[in-house]
């Protein structure tokens, strides 16, 4: 079983997939700036503190662990932060891959496995994204991520690096154990927002836009477990090392969920009430972004272990026992 270097493996999706491939039996080795993760997250792990960007470095940590592949969840992920800073987007999203990259040519690694995002997409043109859809992403985050897919492929053909590039849908949940989840200091998705209304950490949660063409008005999106991603990681991964080819897979559950839906089933699983507050709809916010999983699902055999409830108890599970 090979060695594999977790960039941004402090983070949420990050530090839930190091806990999947050590299950199956692999050996991840964290590297991580702590700029938005969590040491806590990543107790028991083999743990580098470092910046994407330090080249010299990495390539240190690829010859002392004999790595094979690089996962990289290093990234700035918040929408409305990319429109307002563009140039720390673009540097830390896509400069500092380059380097990355350039390190794994030069030191010999092969495989690497890149989070991308259904923001490479930009409005929906049917119903589910499917590999096939036009990418035409409407803000700065979509566009590092899809920059880095095209620099991908450049890299597959002039220096042979294979690439996973996995385009996640709505990442939620949190470890079934409860000691680790998703704990962002400026958090910007829902089903933790609507958690921190519930437990009073927050007045109300707000819903922007009740007036979409959908089935109650409230945008519809694609919620997919992190450990359901973790799987996918690993799949992809093992995938491209038989093969040796380079491969991107749109992962989502193939079903959407109104906000108003995701709200009243935090409701049932909790027992909690808190208030909620229309507001107007938000630049930029498609109503429905829902995947079409079947590539992953053939190719890979991946499929989802949570449905919709399962995730808001793991949710659940972890804001009751919370260390971070
Ligand atoms: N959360 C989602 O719903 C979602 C959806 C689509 C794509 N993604 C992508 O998945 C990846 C992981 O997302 P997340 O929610 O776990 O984010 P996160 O912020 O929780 O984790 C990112 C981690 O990367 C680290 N990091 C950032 N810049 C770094 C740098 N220059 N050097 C070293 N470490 C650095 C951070 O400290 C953090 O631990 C990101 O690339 C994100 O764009 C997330």
């Amino acid at each position: 079983m090979s060695n594999i270097l977790v960039v941004g493996g402090a983070g949420y999706i990050g530090s839930h997939t190091i806990r999947v491939l050590k299950d199956k039996g692999y050996f991840p080795v964290v590297y991580d700036n702590l700029s938005k993760g969590h040491k806590k997250a990543v107790r028991g792990f083999p743990f580098v503190k470092g910046d994407l960007g330090n080249k010299k470095k990495l390539k240190n940590i690829f010859k002392k662990y004999d790595i094979e592949t690089v996962m990289h969840f290093a990234a700035f992920t918040e929408v409305g932060e990319s429109v307002a800073k563009p140039s720390k987007y673009y540097e830390n999203n896509v400069c500092k891959v380059i380097s990355l990259l350039d390190a794994m040519v030069e030191g010999g690694v092969k495989y690497f496995v890149f989070s991308s995002s259904a923001a490479i997409f930009g409005e929906p043109e049917k119903e589910r994204i499917d590999e096939n859809h036009p990418q035409n992403p409407i803000n700065p985050y979509g566009r590092t991520k899809l920059m880095v897919e095209q620099i991908l492929k450049d890299y597959d053909e002039a220096y042979g690096l294979k690439s996973a590039s996995l385009r996640y849908f709505n990442a939620c949940g949190a470890h079934p154990d409860g000691k680790i989840g998703e704990s962002h200091e400026n958090e910007t998705h829902l089903i933790p927002i609507i958690f921190q209304a519930a437990l009073g950490k927050r007045e109300s949660i707000k819903v922007f836009g009740c007036d979409y063409p959908t089935k109650d008005g409230t945008c519809i999106r694609d919620y997919v477990h992190v450990n359901d991603l973790a799987d996918a990681h690993i799949l992809a991964m093992e995938k491209m090392a038989r093969e040796n080819k380079s491969e991107r897979y749109n992962l989502g559950s193939g079903n959407g969920y109104s906000v108003k839906e995701i709200i009243g089933t935090v409701k049932k699983i909790t027992g909690l009430d808190f208030k909620i507050e229309y507001a107007p709809r938000r630049a930029g916010d498609p109503a429905t972004l829902i995947a079409d999983p079947a590539k992953a699902e053939t190719e890979l055999g991946w499929t989802r272990r949570y449905n919709l409830e399962r995730i808001i108890e793991t949710v659940s599970d972890w804001e009751k026992k919370r260390k971070y």
